[in-house]
């Protein structure tokens, strides 16, 4: 018998790892820029977390969870979204009475639904996130949105398009519905299996219908940045003007509603052309009910998610070097009985000082080994047979240029830092060198 992995899901080898990486500390870094503080929530919570939190309506809720019931037969949800888990956390350590202003965090993990697999749609897949909770202020939509646009930006991400919408509030929303039902009721029989259910439940939805959508009738259904509220329409004017300010190039979708209920006013999505029908590499917007909603106090929130699949599928069709393995620094090559031994205690100390170092393990001949610390991409080679231990000293040889010297074992650490142009430690963890 063999195994695949599950339907939906994929393995990341080091290749593909390596990539993922350098998309990560790049997302470290920019939040650290931005002031983001990191949060990990478990990647199960209560089903009852995501009904109330994502929308029964929503299809996540209704045909997308991975929900089972454990020993103690409590119902619990792989989490399908990062939004939830963070205000349930949010609530729970009691996040609100800090210092006043908002509480700024980003994540980066698996998220799971049930959905059909296709490119740029997992059943298992991961998302890059922020949410600030605390703030009214349209100042914060901006900051998310330009938080999101620098990452793009430093990625060397193309042809991204913004788009963006007000989905309104409690007080302007309701008016808009009933005009969508009044206006769509007469085209009942029109409309797919979906959205005749969501007609009375959620009619918003169907102007994003995959089906539906593009039915002339639907095109040119009342749109609701015309019954906006004074305060929603206010707010969505400031943020574009923000956008403006900061030249971040954007276009309004009446039509953008986003599957998830929790959106209150601003809702906005990330598109990039060359990723197929999947063309969404992010979308958030702002929830200001969602904190009330589980159990917390009348807090706004908002943020946004990126897909990391769909973020290394745009840069590799774009064309952008990738390439997440700088190679290793030195490569060592022992000859003889004394020399394999001692080669142990010099890799020890060369990773200890911070040097990327492998060697042979499979006993080939120097040419052979040669070949290795080439296809390694090694910077240089460092040699060790019995006539360099007999006199204390090591050959480095620089794989470039061809150049070598004989060193002395003792000062090795030295040498190699000189060899590679840096004159301190590499490691996270070095201790400090002083400069001589
Ligand atoms: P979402 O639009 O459902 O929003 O997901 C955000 C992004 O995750 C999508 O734009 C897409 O790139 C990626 N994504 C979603 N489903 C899949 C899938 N099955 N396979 C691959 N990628 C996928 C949210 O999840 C909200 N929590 C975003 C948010 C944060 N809103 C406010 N704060």
């Amino acid at each position: 018998m063999t195994f695949q992995a599950p339907r939906g899901t994929e393995d990341l080898l080091p290749e593909e790892t390596a990539v993922w990486r350098k998309v990560e500390g790049l997302f470290h870094s920019i939040c650290a820029r931005f002031h983001y503080g990191e949060i990990r929530t478990p990647l199960f919570e209560q089903t009852e977390l995501f009904v109330r939190g994502v929308g029964e309506s929503t299809d996540i809720v209704n045909k997308e969870m991975y929900t089972f019931e454990d020993r103690g037969g409590r119902s619990l949800t792989l989490r399908p979204e990062g939004t939830a888990p963070v205000v349930r956390a949010f609530v729970e350590h009691k996040l609100f009475g800090e210092g006043g202003g908002p509480i700024k965090l980003y994540y980066m993990g698996p998220m799971f639904r049930y959905e059909r697999p296709q490119a740029g749609r997992q059943r298992q897949f991961h998302q890059l996130g922020v949410e600030v909770l605390g703030s009214h202020d349209p100042a914060v939509d901006a900051e998310i949105i330009s938080l999101a646009w620098t990452f793009f930006q430093e990625l060397g991400l193309k042809g991204i398009q913004l788009q963006i919408n007000s989905v309104g509030c409690p007080t302007c929303r309701p008016m808009y519905r009933e005009s969508l039902i009044r206006y769509f009721t007469p085209y009942e029989e029109e409309l797919c299996e979906d959205c005749r259910k969501r007609l009375t439940k959620n009619p918003m939805r169907i102007l994003d219908c995959k089906v539906d959508g593009e039915k002339d009738f639907v095109k040119e259904a009342p749109i609701i940045l015309d019954h906006l509220c004074d305060d929603c329409t206010h707010h969505f004017e400031r943020i574009k003007g923000m956008l403006d300010d900061l030249q971040i190039p954007f276009v309004i979708n009446p039509r953008l509603v986003r599957g998830l209920d929790y959106y209150t006013r601003t809702a906005f999505e990330f598109m990039e052309g060359s990723i197929g029908a999947q063309s969404a590499v992010g979308g958030g917007g702002r929830y200001n009910g969602l904190v009330s909603e589980i159990g917390g106090p009348d807090v706004p929130g908002i943020g946004f998610g990126l897909g990391m699949e769909r973020l290394v599928l745009a840069l590799r069709n774009q064309g952008i070097p990738l390439e997440g393995d700088d190679g290793l620094d030195f490569y060592l090559i022992a000859v003889g009985e004394r020399a394999r031994r001692e080669r142990i205690k010099l890799m020890q100390t060369l990773r200890r000082a911070g040097f990327k170092v492998e060697t042979d393990y499979a006993e080939r001949k120097m040419k052979g080994q040669l070949k290795a610390a080439d296809r390694l991409n090694a910077r240089c080679a460092l040699i060790l047979g019995e006539e360099e231990l007999a006199e204390g000293k090591i050959l480095l040889k620089d794989l470039k240029t061809g150049e070598q010297e004989k060193v002395p074992l003792l000062e090795v650490v030295e040498a190699c830092r000189k060899s590679l142009g840096i004159s301190r430690g590499l490691g996270y963890f070095d201790p400090p060198v002083s400069e001589e």
